[in-house]
């Protein structure tokens, strides 16, 4: 390791918490799907921040925005009104064809704020006891780090030390719609669920899930809630997961793309008889919905519809996965994903293999223990992926 990457990195270890494990790598720059090292060394970004960067680093139209507006006025609070909040709210309703929306900083606490949703609908609209209340979630889930959201993941890794868990959450096995039906009880209120799985290994739920878990839901009276952090904004090839099946869910919950990758901006987006639940004093955030964050939404979503983001997606990815397929590696187990959100899992662990492809310009992440993401941003050219899929290929077959 050379000596600047070297003294970086020990400054993250001496004064950071080591809560991270990531590659040898310190980044400098980025442009589009690129990023650049501290010594000017270029990778293609197979990351996107995990898919907050549908629309490339730095876009120029979200950086413009987000420049004009930082010398206008970036902070309001809640306590007054701004300008930028009510279009940002105007166009996610739009997208989504939901009624109503909040704003919120990161995922997790968007994931925070559906699940008190939920909840405050089951009390006050399906009529559950008080504290009765349950919310089913799936094996395997990822929804975020916070000490609820923590407390129904099924990965010791995140679980273990930070008990007690709260209480009020039910597991079941993803995927399965007759795990779905037989676990609802008169308390549940709602279903908490990724259209696919991404932090769990690109998990794809059968054809047909999503359909009978609507189906389920809307029969047994409970709120259907999809977490499109990461699988939403294009990110699949749709504009939402959900789209591909035609599903309506009655809460979206929208992250990290909706940033363009500037600023954390998420959302809730709900029918009104949920969102209107929501009063003065029961919910809020400090920053969320200030008009930078805002300003930075409008443009960042402007981005995805204006530039036919989800259709690109659509097109790269499955010409990505088609070039994947042609490999003969023998290290390779299974290759699977939807628009650009590709898992290649192996049969070996992943991690060595993505530091060799960081040294061969290729930025990946293992996720769990042998699958490597491919998700790059969603404006990769063609010839882009041709090119990022030779020093895969040189990468995989030399291993
Ligand atoms: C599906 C899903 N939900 C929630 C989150 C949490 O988002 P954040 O890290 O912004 O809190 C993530 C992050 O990876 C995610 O993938």
């Amino acid at each position: 390791m050379d000596r600047i990457t070297k003294r970086f990195i020990s400054l993250d270890r001496r004064y950071g918490a080591p809560n991270y494990h990531p590659l040898p790598i310190v980044l400098k720059k980025g442009k589009g799907p690129y990023v650049w090292d501290v010594n000017g060394k270029r990778y293609f970004d197979m990351l996107s921040a995990y898919s907050a960067l549908n629309q490339g680093h730095n876009h120029p139209k979200i950086v413009a925005a987000a420049k004009s507006q930082i010398s206008r006025l970036s902070l309001t609070s809640r306590a007054f009104h701004n300008t930028l909040m009510g279009p940002l709210l105007k166009e996610i309703c739009r997208l989504t064809r939901q009624d109503k929306a909040i704003l919120m900083n990161s995922g997790a606490e968007a994931v925070e704020t559906a699940i008190k949703s939920m909840r405050i609908w089951g009390y006050q609209v399906k009529g559950i006891a008080q504290d009765q209340a349950e919310i089913i979630v799936c094996r395997n889930n990822f929804h975020g780090r916070t000490t609820t959201i923590v407390g129904f993941s099924s990965d010791p890794a995140s679980y273990s030390g930070f008990g007690p868990k709260t209480p009020g959450f039910v597991e079941i096995e993803y995927g399965s719609a007759e795990a779905l039906e037989s676990a609802i009880t008169p308390n549940t209120c709602g279903f908490l669920f990724e259209p696919i799985q991404g932090e769990a290994g690109v998990l794809i739920p059968p054809q047909g899930y999503l359909k009978k878990v609507r189906e389920i839901c809307t029969r047994k009276n409970i709120l259907m809630c999809a977490d499109e952090i990461q699988t939403g904004l294009g990110r699949t090839g749709k504009l939402f997961c959900c789209d591909h099946e035609g599903v309506f869910p009655d809460l979206i919950i929208l992250g990290k793309a909706l940033s363009g990758g500037l600023y954390p901006i998420s959302a809730v987006a709900a029918q009104r008889e949920v969102m209107d639940l929501l009063t003065a004093g029961k919910h809020g955030s400090t920053f969320g919905g200030n008009p930078l964050a805002s300003a930075i939404g409008l443009s960042a979503l402007q981005v995805i519809v204006q530039e036919k983001l989800s259709q690109k997606a659509a097109l790269s990815g499955e010409y990505f996965k088609t070039l994947l397929k042609t490999l003969k590696s023998d290290l390779i187990q299974e290759i699977r994903g939807k628009g650009l959100l590709i898992g290649v899992e192996l049969k070996i662990p992943a991690r060595p293999v993505c530091e060799s492809l960081a040294q061969n310009g290729i930025l990946a992440k293992e996720t769990h223990e042998r699958t490597i993401r491919f998700a790059p941003p969603l404006i990769i050219t063609k010839s882009q992926i041709e090119e990022s899929f030779e020093l895969i290929a040189k990468t995989l077959l030399r291993y």
